[in-house]
């Protein structure tokens, strides 16, 4: 069976960690031989351009420039590890892509759409993920689960009006290539979402 490119998409505090390792279990149970991985990073170079994008010591970076690191991250990304895995017939497995820059750059910061979609076609070419499910969860149910999780990063430290453009983003890019995409409410008990993951991966395995 050729790889799928999967990714996994939610604002913070969505409990993508969890379902990407339960994920990983489900697909190699299958059979399939699998390449987890994450944006921005994913490469030496690129957890290195996520350092700089995370760090509070560049707090009030442009937004030009932030949108770039994020696709010179994914460039890396995708020339060094996306493709190649692909090509093996391995499955990606991918912690956010480029609807995480519609979401977060596009919906919580402002910048039209259009210019995302110039760099996506020039970075990704006509590549794009199989399936994308987007963990949603209200976002102040996300905001009090990352909030547990120690010191919030660049993008944490935002306020609530912010997650909300993203959730708003992320729920309409879903609801309009619902032959991709899949939202899956991650506001229940984690048994419960898993459930739902699995039969989705099911469907998919099926599918071939
Ligand atoms: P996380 O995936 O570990 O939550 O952290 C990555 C952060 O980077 C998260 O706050 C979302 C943000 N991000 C963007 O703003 N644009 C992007 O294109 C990607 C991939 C991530």
């Amino acid at each position: 069976m050729s790889g799928k490119f999967i990714t996994v998409e939610g604002g913070e505090g969505a409990g993508k960690t969890t379902q990407l390792a339960f994920m990983r279990e489900v697909l190699e149970r299958a059979g399939c031989r699998v390449t987890s991985t994450r944006e921005p990073g994913g490469t030496a170079l690129g957890e290195e351009i996520r350092s700089l994008l995370l760090d509070h010591r560049h707090d009030g970076m442009a937004l030009a420039t932030e949108t770039l690191l994020m696709f010179a991250a994914r460039a890396e990304h995708l020339e060094r590890v996306i493709r190649p895995a692909l090509a093996a017939g391995r499955w990606v497995l991918c912690d956010r892509f480029t609807d995480a820059t519609y979401a977060y750059q596009g919906g919580g910061r402002g910048l039209p759409p259009e210019r995302i979609a110039i760099l996506e076609d020039w970075v990704q070419g006509g590549l794009r993920p199989d399936l994308t499910l987007v963990f949603d969860v209200p976002v102040a149910v996300g905001l009090e689960r990352a909030g547990r999780r120690g010191a919030a990063d660049r993008f944490e430290r935002e306020e609530k009006v912010f997650f909300e453009r993203i959730r708003a983003v992320y729920l309409d890019r879903a609801r309009r290539d619902p032959g991709r995409c899949r939202i899956v409410n991650a506001d229940r008990p984690v048994e419960a979402v898993r459930t739902e993951v699995e039969a989705i991966l099911a469907g998919w395995l099926e599918r071939g």
